[in-house]
């Protein structure tokens, strides 16, 4: 890589912002790209979703957007994450007296039980409260059984057994809770009370999740896991005692936003809103591991290996397949030229097959997103994309995958119209990387 081939991929981003509206509206954004609010929300409080949008981004959008729901709405949200964008709307259905569809995919086991589990209680909190109390009782009879029988209560964890990150004492008391959840006569009531576990993962052991990894963080102390349980509990119970019901259907798929479902045939939403996964190196299935461990979604290694390979090629954590949708489409050329100066930028060291698998892998699949997205919608619907861009190498070699643009670029080849890149937030000083590196929504409609 040379300077000059920076200096072309500069020229090429600005070129791409001509193309479209491209707005500052941090004023109005910056926060609500990020969680803000969600840890005191109903329902999203229950579990903390670090990478999740806020629960008042939504309602901005669809503010911004002009757009009023009528009688009847229906949302599709393909990485569903902790489900903030189809809690958000849910809210406004019931805060509206309108009837909504809401409709979701995520790739990521825990994260679905998760989003599912507040959803779905969200929607009929009365009787999932009712139930939920009526369960109780045998919930910790089974635990207290599970903790008399400390030797079946064992992981394959790698992690979990590390006896510097969770106490073995700790690890025994998730696995009971987990099997004592499991055993609920009620789907949700098992949903909830294991969303509860999740949610005591992180503060039971020393590992504490920072951006991308987990740290280990042994000045902390760490909480004995049924202090951490019923903490999350008395917040879901004073949620479902305090909250109406809503009028409308929620479904959240356990899938694959790049796939199309049986479930979607006859979708026809109004409004697409969504963040996948940026092209930063995070890999979810790493991030949320003990929480999957804890709660028994793999067998072994290699069930999380194959999580791992079903996700969106947003990271190098493993050796994707070199499959290529794009070239067979008819904007093959359109694709390639889109990310043709970024693959110039890489690098050639060590990590240059990594990171030119991402750069190729990411504009592949964003692509077949939104093709998917786009027959989902109906004509004259919307979409939001929330997106980030990343800075990739060291020193002069550094350079910023703008995938704001990118999926702009892939958006019109997917057809839909860009109505408008919103810069969100900036994550450095506007005059490092050239400005790049921000956060946007990119506002999208089916003409
Ligand atoms: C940025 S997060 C979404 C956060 C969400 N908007 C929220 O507020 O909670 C991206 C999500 O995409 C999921 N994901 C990754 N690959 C996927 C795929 N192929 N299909 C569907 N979801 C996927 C990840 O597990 C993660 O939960």
């Amino acid at each position: 890589m040379t300077r000059s081939e920076i200096a072309a991929l500069t020229e090429h981003y600005s070129g791409l912002s001509e193309r479209w509206q491209v707005n500052d509206r941090q004023t109005d954004y910056a926060s609500l790209v990020k969680p803000t609010g969600n840890s005191q929300e109903p329902f999203h409080r229950w579990f903390k979703f670090k990478e999740a949008f806020s629960h008042a981004l939504f309602d901005r959008l669809i503010k911004d957007g002009g757009w009023r729901p009528e009688k009847h709405f229906t949302l599709f949200d393909p990485f569903a994450g902790s489900g903030t964008s189809l809690l958000s709307a849910l809210e406004l259905a019931q805060s509206q007296g309108v009837s909504a569809r809401l409709v979701g995919v995520e790739r990521n086991p825990v994260m679905h039980l998760i989003a599912y589990a507040k959803l779905r209680a969200a929607a009929e909190p009365k009787r999932v409260g009712a139930a939920l109390e009526y369960e109780l009782e045998d919930f910790w009879s089974r635990y207290r059984s599970n903790r008399r029988k400390p030797r079946a209560l064992v992981t394959p964890s790698v992690t979990l057994n590390n006896p510097r990150y969770y106490d073995a004492e700790h690890v025994r008391s998730l696995l009971a809770l987990t099997r004592a959840a499991r055993g609920c006569s009620d789907d949700v009531v098992r949903d909830v009370l294991l969303t509860c576990v999740a949610a005591a993962v992180e503060p039971s052991g020393l590992l504490r999740k920072d951006g991308r990894a987990l740290r280990f963080s042994p000045n902390r102390s760490a909480v004995h896991p049924v202090m951490a349980f019923q903490g999350t509990l008395g917040i879901v119970q004073e949620d479902l005692s305090t909250s109406d019901g809503f009028e409308g259907h929620v479904q959240l798929a356990h899938g694959d936003a790049r796939l199309a479902s049986p479930m979607h045939e006859s979708l026809w939403a109004d409004w697409v809103v969504f963040s996948p996964p940026y092209p930063n190196n995070i890999d979810y299935t790493e991030v949320y591991k003990t929480e999957s461990w804890a709660l028994e979604v793999y067998a072994s290694e290699d069930d999380m290996r194959l999580q791992r390979l079903s996700t969106l090629r947003s990271h190098p954590s493993v050796l994707f397949p070199e499959e290529y949708h794009y070239p067979r489409s008819a904007s093959a050329d359109q694709v390639a030229a889109l990310i043709a100066p970024i693959l110039r930028c890489i690098p050639a060291d060590r990590y240059a097959k990594g990171r030119t698998q991402l750069i190729r892998g990411y504009a592949d699949d964003m692509f077949r997103v939104l093709q998917q997205a786009r027959r989902q919608v109906r004509n004259g619907g919307h979409a939001a994309v929330i997106v980030g861009n990343s800075a990739h190498g060291e020193g002069d070699q550094r350079f910023v995958v703008a995938a704001d643009l990118v999926i702009a670029g892939l958006a019109e080849q997917a057809e839909w119209m860009v109505e408008e890149v919103c810069v969100a937030r900036m994550l450095r000083r506007r005059t490092d990387d050239d400005g790049w590196m921000r956060e946007s929504v990119i506002v999208l409609r089916a003409a």
